[in-house]
């Protein structure tokens, strides 16, 4: 089937799918922890307006020009915007399978400790045994390409089945899977003593930790949660049929995203103070320290491997999505079939990634502006190539098209010109100002 003719089979399996690209390794891994970083409430706060405001506004635009350009981010904002914005729309690909090539060296990881804890090898409470073991699986490079190659092989896995038989369908029943174990966790978290100070940590609010970092980076996070900038909505929404309500389902996908980003830090944080544990441990948050926590709780294997199978399918429909913007891309634009198109993505990012992995390792002391080479992709993509997309998205949708976007937005239920004005002076005004802030501080900053 062409892609272009390919479509959603519902409007929960559309709603689930982009929520799913939402929620990934940026919720459950990075927010609990920078969240701790910036202060609690002083990044949470802003996190959720940032995405209330301009996240939701950008995910209906990007909705929007795909339903009403279709085919891939590339030709979807051609037709929208001319031959310029195809060019804005291939720069989304490249995002997308930059942080695909890195997001998998993460995702082998979920892999590893999920394997590790089958086999009741990650609960233990010795906090050095947790640190060598995290420090050798990141730094064995052979370990660490061979779990790459395992979660990269999953993602293309998924997308060969297509649009609906694998990616709707992985989504449908592993996301609300994925909140079910989520809450679970949550409650033998906050039951342990001494937890309700992680709670403290996450949600009180003072005005000393009020900071323009703090801001900035709720603002980059909002990015990053909902997926903006990559091109990853304007192809899920080249999917979706003309009777689905484009804000009604944008309100779903922020307000998922923003619950489990809040769930996870529910999840993390209070078990750590319970355990005493630093709460900023950055990437062994989740690899060292959680272990740590379920080794000292009774049946703490089995919660341990509930646990990575929540951050290994998280990770799953995040990487999917990725994917799914390039082998779009290639299938429509360079007319191979979906299927060589995703063997031809297997086999690079195989490589590209092999670069992160080994980045840690026998290529560490290889560092570019004081970064390996994983952080620096990391930094690149999220602080200036996602920003840049969004802000040709809102050029796009709020000044080049916003007769065609504004008739996506209300093709289901008419809403009144306050609520559309509203809605057109975020994408026009209010998320091209604050992106380019955005860029000028990941710069200058
Ligand atoms: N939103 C995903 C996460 O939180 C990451 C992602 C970024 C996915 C950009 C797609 C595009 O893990």
């Amino acid at each position: 089937m062409a892609a272009t003719n390919a479509q959603w089979g519902s409007r929960l399996g559309f709603i689930l799918a982009s929520a799913g690209s939402a929620i990934g390794l940026g919720a459950i891994w990075k927010f609990p922890f920078w969240a701790g970083a910036n202060g609690g409430a002083a990044f949470i706060i802003p996190y959720i307006v940032f995405v209330f405001t301009i996240g939701v506004a950008l995910v209906m635009a990007e909705i929007a020009i795909g339903r009403r350009g279709r085919g891939s981010v590339v030709s979807a904002m051609k037709n929208v915007g001319g031959k310029t914005y195809a060019a804005l729309g291939a720069f989304g690909v490249l995002t997308s399978y930059l942080i695909l090539s890195y997001y998998s060296v993460v995702g082998g990881w979920c892999v590893s400790y999920l394997v590790d804890s089958f086999m009741g090898a990650v609960t233990t409470t010795d906090a050095d045994l947790l640190k060598a073991n995290f420090g050798e699986l990141v730094s064995n490079g052979t370990k660490n390409i061979a779990w790459h190659l395992v979660f990269l092989s999953l993602t293309c896995g998924t997308v060969i089945l297509g649009v609906e038989k694998g990616i709707e369908r992985i989504s449908k029943y592993l996301m609300p899977t994925l909140f079910i174990l989520m809450l679970a966790i949550i409650v033998r978290g906050m039951t342990l003593p001494g937890s309700w100070a992680g709670v403290e940590y996450l949600f009180s609010f003072k005005w000393e930790n009020v900071t323009a970092a703090a801001i900035l980076n709720a603002m980059g996070f909002t990015f990053f949660s909902l997926s903006l900038g990559a091109g990853i909505l304007v192809t899920y929404g080249s999917y979706l049929s003309k009777d689905t309500c484009i804000p009604n389902s944008s309100l779903w996908v922020a307000m998922l995203a923003i619950q489990a980003s809040i769930l996870a830090g529910l999840m993390i944080m209070p078990a750590v103070f319970a355990f005493g544990v630093e709460p900023n441990a950055g990437p062994g948050l989740v690899f060292i320290t959680v272990p740590m926590i379920f080794a000292s709780v009774p049946a703490g294997d089995i919660f341990a491997a509930l646990f990575y199978i929540c951050l290994l399918v998280a990770a799953l429909t995040s990487s999917v999505s990725l994917l799914e913007v390039v082998v779009a891309f290639i299938h429509n634009e360079w007319h191979l079939s979906r299927r060589a198109s995703v063997i031809l993505c297997w086999v690079t990012l195989f490589f590209l990634g092999g670069v992160s992995a080994l980045s840690f390792g026998v290529w560490s002391d290889i560092t570019i502006a004081g970064r390996n080479i994983f952080d620096f992709l990391d930094f690149v993509c999220s602080n200036f190539m996602m920003p840049i997309g969004g802000l040709a998205v809102a050029v796009l949708a709020g000044w080049k098209a916003w007769p065609a976007i504004r008739e996506e937005l209300v093709s289901v239920r008419q809403y009144s010109e306050g609520t559309i004005q509203m809605i057109r002076v975020m994408i026009t005004f209010l998320a091209p100002v604050l992106v380019l802030v955005a860029i000028y501080q990941g710069v200058f900053g």
